[in-house]
């Protein structure tokens, strides 16, 4: 109710702040003149491959290539709490893409949001994070962009409903929370520090799914990376709220982020696992900037950590087991072998005492993780564990998590597991049929 309330203020607000807008004609944005597609040779080749990387760490793929469609030909639906969005067509199809579009036009896109036409974006296309790109790295991304392959494809018609569907109040949205963010920028802390806060803040827009937002869709400027929620998962907290059992170092995040997996975290999966798999292929300095700024935010390392883990890893299950008896026998028969026997991977799963997944706020993604498992990389000796939802129904899915919590968590018990079990395994069945990992999400090896 009072969440409701806060919309309907806050449409409120909107309306009365686009309607001022309007006055200042700060809605209308002119339109930039439309080119004819610029030949692909005419751009310098380590430009492009320097704007490929850049795309890579900006997640340009994920959004904009659905599952089997061509390559950032657009039209994923993105879901919001106003409805769904579709996703551009940013391949140089002069008719339906960016062919078109001069290199300023596209500066102005990611600078702040508009279209070559003028018309206001959604900030969906994480241009609040996007702004903070330098032109240089805009120029090489558009280099890339207009090299790759045209392909004629418009995106579905947006599902949005009234007000969330006319353009200009996204002018009085940009009025109250868009302000052009600067970049921290420390002297002191080094070169590999600056540079990480220039991406994460920028580019790669961790804080897009990291940090939570507001009634109105804008990331809350005081609760940075304190954690999130994006298609169904909870992208845990990063800041100094998170809840991993052994803290995050910069050695642990650069591992995590290059190779989807450290052995005192686990693996990265969900969307997160979109993220990793391209940043996979950008240099390796750039993954370790971003882990150095990250461990930064993160906080120093608690000398206690990895023991307190180990502490909870050797703890007697008895008390767990008798507040679950149902839940320990399903963890002894179904999971004990592989997350307790120190197998090595690719079965071999962390001990659960050391996964953020058992002590985060939020148990999707463990729920997530137990119905689907966790998949190989084709061609590649990554972990495996299958998935349980054809195996354990909801009643047993319950037991299982409250013992888990209980043993490996040495948290309260989460509440209202019975329905949170019923959504994810129906959201689950949609996001299969409709969404995940686009067909050819990775851009290893692409020139
Ligand atoms: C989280 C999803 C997401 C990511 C990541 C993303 N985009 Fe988008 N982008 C969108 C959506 C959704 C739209 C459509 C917005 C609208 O219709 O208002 C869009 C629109 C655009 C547009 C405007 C196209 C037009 O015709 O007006 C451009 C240009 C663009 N994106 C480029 C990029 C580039 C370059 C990257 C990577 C650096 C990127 N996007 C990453 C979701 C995303
Ligand atoms: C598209 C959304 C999205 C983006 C963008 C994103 N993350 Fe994540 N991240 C997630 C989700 C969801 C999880 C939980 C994954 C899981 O359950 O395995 C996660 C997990 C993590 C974890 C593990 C935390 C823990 O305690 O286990 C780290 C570290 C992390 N992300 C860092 C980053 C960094 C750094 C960036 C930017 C380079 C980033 N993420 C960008 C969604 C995202
Ligand atoms: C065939 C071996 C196997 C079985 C059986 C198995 N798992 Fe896994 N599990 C893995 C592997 C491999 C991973 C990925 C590596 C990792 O993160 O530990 C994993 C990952 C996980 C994770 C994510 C840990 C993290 O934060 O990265 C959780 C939670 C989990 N398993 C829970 C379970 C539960 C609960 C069961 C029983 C219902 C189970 N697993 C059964 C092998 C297995």
């Amino acid at each position: 109710m009072a969440g409701q309330l806060r919309i309907i203020t806050g449409i409120a607000a909107v309306v009365l702040v686009a309607g001022a807008a309007a006055g200042f004609a700060v809605a209308w944005r002119p339109s930039i003149a439309a080119i004819s597609p610029p030949q692909p040779d005419t751009f310098d080749p380590a430009m492009v491959k320097r704007g490929r990387d850049l795309a890579a760490i900006g997640n340009c793929n994920t959004c904009h290539t659905t599952q089997g469609g061509a390559n950032y030909a657009g039209g994923l639906p993105v879901p919001t709490p106003f409805g769904t969005i579709f996703s551009s067509n940013i391949t140089p199809d002069a008719a339906t893409g960016i062919g078109g579009w001069p290199e300023a036009a596209f500066v102005r896109a990611m600078r702040s949001g508009v279209s070559r036409d003028g018309r206001q974006l959604y900030p969906t296309f994480p241009y609040d994070h996007f702004t903070n790109v330098s032109e240089a790295d805009d120029r090489a991304l558009y280099a890339f962009l207009m090299t790759r392959q045209p392909v004629q494809a418009s995106p579905p018609a947006n599902q949005l409903s009234f007000p969330f569907n006319y353009r200009p109040l996204i002018a009085g949205w940009k009025l109250l929370y868009f302000h052009g963010r600067d970049v921290p920028s420390n002297e002191a802390k080094g070169a590999e520090w600056n540079r990480g806060a220039y991406l994460v803040e920028g580019l790669a827009h961790c804080g897009a799914c990291h940090t939570p937002r507001n009634a109105l869709g804008a990331e809350r400027v005081n609760a940075q990376f304190s954690g999130g929620q994006v298609d169904n998962w909870h992208a845990y907290a990063l800041n100094d709220t998170s809840h991993a059992p052994v803290r995050w170092t910069a050695d642990a995040l650069y591992a995590y982020l290059r190779h989807g997996w450290q052995a005192d975290h686990g693996t990265a999966r969900g969307p997160m696992a979109e993220v990793v798999d391209n940043l996979a292929s950008v240099p390796d300095n750039d993954v370790r900037a971003i882990a150095a700024y990250m461990a930064d935010i993160s906080g120093a390392p608690a000398p206690d950590g990895k023991s307190g883990a180990d502490a909870v890893a050797q703890s007697s299950p008895a008390d767990a087991a008798q507040a679950a008896p149902a839940g320990a026998a399903i963890y002894a028969a179904a999971c004990a072998s592989c997350h307790e026997s120190g197998r090595p991977l690719p079965y071999g799963g962390i001990n659960l005492a050391r996964s953020t997944a058992v002590t985060s706020p939020d148990p999707r993604n463990l729920i997530n993780i137990v119905l689907a498992g966790v998949g190989a990389v084709e061609g590649e000796r990554g972990p495996i564990m299958p998935g349980f939802a054809a195996s354990i129904d909801d009643t047993q899915m319950v037991a299982l998590l409250n013992y888990l919590r209980a043993r490996f968590g040495k948290r309260p018990a989460w509440d209202d597991l019975d329905k949170t079990v019923r959504e994810a395994r129906a959201a689950q069945a949609v996001s299969l049929a409709a969404r995940d990992v686009p067909a050819e999400s990775s851009q290893r090896g692409k020139p």
